[in-house]
């Protein structure tokens, strides 16, 4: 229904991006990363527009993949469908190192690594047990999230230090686009209800619904976290934290449980992340191989569970490696990377599916314009190591694409 698949959204969505990544992004950009994410934000909706005259068209499982497949061509599909996978592999790997930062802020004897591989290879064992069993859990993190984030922006907005607030934009205004790129992150995830299209009701009508109130909700809840999280904590000190949401609490509230309460929030919200991208990502490796388009062997439905285990124990496992390897700038750069060219590509199958239904004259075309604009402007501002990343997992597509024919 309608509030299981905006769930599903608030869940993919508030995460590590606002809890851990905002401390990066403010780093860059300065007190301004209160504008960056309202950049971010806007970029989000162009391209959630897109996705809603997508979703209310087509509603096979597989989201970005499948769209692409229909209506520009199979070897697009192709493309979209692996950079997605890619893409949300490395967000599961940047939320569980963003989850551990702030399980270790609650249980400092703890080692990082570990717990950051755990995770998500616990969270693979609920997805294979069912959908429905994992939006309960998806509910109840949620509920504690958002609680976390409200009581922290109400009691937070009661101890401000204006101080903190100038100069607005250290680094210009190009900091701040930097710290738009990065602070992408924590919008990532308002498209995830279509890629369970099949296990929606109504889907045509439900999807585009949730996008809507689930993106708006986060921006918000964004934009209000960051303008209290900056009055709280001079940018600098918040830029060395990994768990910045909780560090502000501590040193500009100063009350003990509410820091408490914010640490498991970041807790919950980086959790239901993991389960939301886990369930996402598995999804679309399965309507892959499902069209022959990944090793038949993910495709395999568990008899009992009626759940694609093979793939999920897949991506389950892939984002439970890379914790091993990453630093969390890094991997959220990369992610952004990947979301980004998906959206772009997004955005043009929208693009040529209001040209296929001649609809392109009517001016219902120009949000997905610049949506597709603004994607490509703001891959610009993120690292060449990020592009470099990007480029080589594209050749090597091409490469595996030309070897099976
Ligand atoms: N938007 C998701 C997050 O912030 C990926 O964790």
């Amino acid at each position: 229904g309608l509030l299981d698949a905006t769930g599903l959204g608030i869940g993919a969505i508030i995460g590590a991006g606002i809890f851990v990544v905002f401390g990066i992004a403010a780093g860059v950009a300065g007190p301004g990363v209160i504008l960056s994410i309202l950049v971010a934000g806007i970029v989000s909706s162009f391209t959630a527009y897109s996705y809603i005259k997508l979703s209310s068209t087509i509603t096979k499982t597989g989201g970005p993949y499948a769209y692409a497949e229909a209506v520009i061509s199979p070897f697009a599909g192709f493309v979209t469908g692996w950079m997605w996978v890619f893409e949300n592999i490395v967000t599961g790997a940047t939320v569980s190192l963003g989850m551990a930062n702030y399980v270790v802020s609650l249980f400092p004897q703890l080692p990082m690594v570990p717990v950051a591989i755990l995770f998500p290879l616990l969270l693979t064992g609920l997805n294979v047990v069912g959908v429905k069993e994992s939006s309960i859990l998806n509910a109840l993190l949620n509920f504690l999230k958002l609680s976390a984030l409200f009581l922290f922006i109400a009691i937070g907005l009661g101890h401000l230090n204006f101080a903190y607030y100038g100069p607005l934009m250290p680094n210009g205004i190009e900091g701040v686009f930097r710290g738009a790129a990065l602070i992408f992150f924590a919008f990532i995830g308002f498209g995830r209800a279509p890629t369970a299209a099949e296990e929606i009701r109504d889907p045509a009508r439900t999807i585009p619904r949730s996008i809507i109130l689930a993106l708006s909700l986060s921006a918000v809840i964004y934009m209000l976290t960051g303008f209290v999280a900056i009055g709280l904590e001079n940018y600098e000190a918040l830029a060395q934290s990994g768990a910045p949401i909780a560090d502000a609490t501590e040193h500009g509230i100063r009350i003990f449980w509410l820091k408490i309460l914010v640490s498991f929030g970041g807790v919950a919200a980086t959790l239901s992340v993991l389960l939301t991208t886990l369930i996402g990502v598995s999804r679309v490796s399965y309507a892959m191989a499902r069209d022959t388009k990944l090793p038949r062997f993910l495709a395999r439905v568990h008899n009992k569970y009626h759940t694609p285990h093979s793939a999920i124990i897949f991506t389950g496992v892939a984002t439970a490696i890379f914790p091993l390897i990453g630093d969390i700038q890094q991997t959220a750069s990369v992610t952004n990377f990947g979301a980004l060219f998906v959206y772009s590509i997004v955005n043009l199958s929208a693009i040529f599916l209001m040209k296929k239904n001649a609809l392109s004259s009517s001016g219902r075309i120009i949000p997905s314009l610049i949506g597709f604009a603004s994607c490509i402007l703001l891959m610009l501002f993120l690292g060449w190591k990020s592009w470099a990343i990007g480029i080589i997992w594209i050749c090597l597509l091409y490469t595996s694409d030309a070897a099976d024919e």
